[in-house]
């Protein structure tokens, strides 16, 4: 992707990058080596995707044969709730870099607001209803000291957060050395949280929209989590298609473009050959203001990763997310 966001550190991070969440090694492995062949050059990963050894191999083989320059990847991943405390943010970064391979990351996040327990051998610990046990000392201002020690070290290039509502992004800002470059969150034409868009991006805090085309892979988590989901599917929105049709482009390419052109960064996912192309095939239209309009007036306020999968982690005095299935 050659269309970059300049973020507030100066850094450049390519407008379209490939998502990994929800899938299996063997499929990441053959999608980002599809989606360097594609030209993307933004990955991104979590240890909680399970995945960073397998994105680790594919990288080391494009890098071992000159195939990409390490200054053109832009690889972002992230703290996990299991270690969302000071004291692991470092060792924790640093076992993301020796499984992906690298020497830095050009993004590291914490990746949700909230901490969990986990046992010795890394199972979650959970309570006597099957809910998952959460850490309430969590200290966004504490461990945020510790993301800037990286950025100081040169364990990565630029520092974020994900899921971070308004005010606690506000809360960083008024207590940080480094301001927060990103904020991954939830954003498509169904839930566009635009009091938290506009405020980041008045603060130059660098929004990535996470589920842009409507995470239908969701739907294992939350089946295998025994929840009844009708979840909406957003490239089948008449108008969506309408749109795409106007232009000769598919649905997911009108909602890509519609992000990118608010000035947001995209991370859709795919492990499809043809689709990873389409995502990144997205410059080569424009949509008109009044189709931008259509579009935006679209929210409905669906959260799709609302975290109910997650049991428990509701309890935590960090978390924010609203459950319009059941609140
Ligand atoms: P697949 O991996 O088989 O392509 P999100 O990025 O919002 O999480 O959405 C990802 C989901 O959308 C996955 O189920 C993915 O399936 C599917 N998907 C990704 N790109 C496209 C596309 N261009 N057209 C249709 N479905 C897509």
């Amino acid at each position: 992707c050659t269309k970059f966001l300049t973020l507030n550190n100066g850094e450049k991070m390519p407008v379209i990058g490939i998502g990994t969440w929800q899938a299996s090694d063997e499929e990441i492995e053959t999608a980002v080596d599809l989606a360097l062949e594609a030209g993307y050059r933004h990955i991104d990963t979590a240890p909680v995707y399970g995945n960073e050894k397998a994105i680790g191999r594919v990288l080391k083989r494009w890098l071992d044969e000159g195939k990409v320059k390490r200054e053109d990847l832009y690889i972002v991943t992230k703290l996990p709730p299991i270690a969302n405390r000071p004291h692991e943010v470092e060792p924790t970064i640093r076992a993301s870099l020796s499984d992906l391979q690298l020497d830095y990351v050009d993004m590291y996040l914490i990746h949700t607001p909230f901490t969990v327990f986990i046992n010795e051998d890394g199972s979650f610990q959970f309570d006597a209803e099957g809910r998952v046990k959460v850490d309430k000392s969590t200290n966004h201002i504490a461990t945020w000291a510790e993301m800037e020690k990286l950025v100081e070290s040169g364990l990565a290039k630029s520092i974020g957060v994900s899921n971070f509502s308004k005010e606690q992004v506000a809360r960083l800002l008024n207590n940080c050395k480094i301001r927060p470059a990103n904020n991954q969150i939830e954003h498509h034409v169904y839930l566009q949280q635009r009091d938290l868009v506009d405020y980041c991006k008045a603060e130059n805090v660098a929004i990535t929209a996470y589920s842009p085309l409507g995470s239908k892979g969701i739907a294992k988590f939350n089946e295998a989590a025994g929840l009844v989901r009708e979840l909406p599917d957003l490239m089948d929105i008449e108008e969506v298609k309408e749109i795409a049709t106007a232009h000769g482009k598919t649905p997911a390419q009108v909602l890509l473009r519609w992000i990118i052109d608010n000035d947001l960064v995209a991370i859709p996912k795919s492990t499809n050959a043809v689709r990873l192309k389409q995502n990144l095939d997205v410059f080569d239209f424009e949509l008109s203001a009044e189709e931008v309009e259509k579009l935006s007036a679209m929210d409905k306020n669906i959260r799709i990763c609302d975290f109910s999968f997650f049991r428990g982690v509701e309890q935590h005095p960090e978390f924010t997310f609203k459950n319009q299935f059941t609140d």
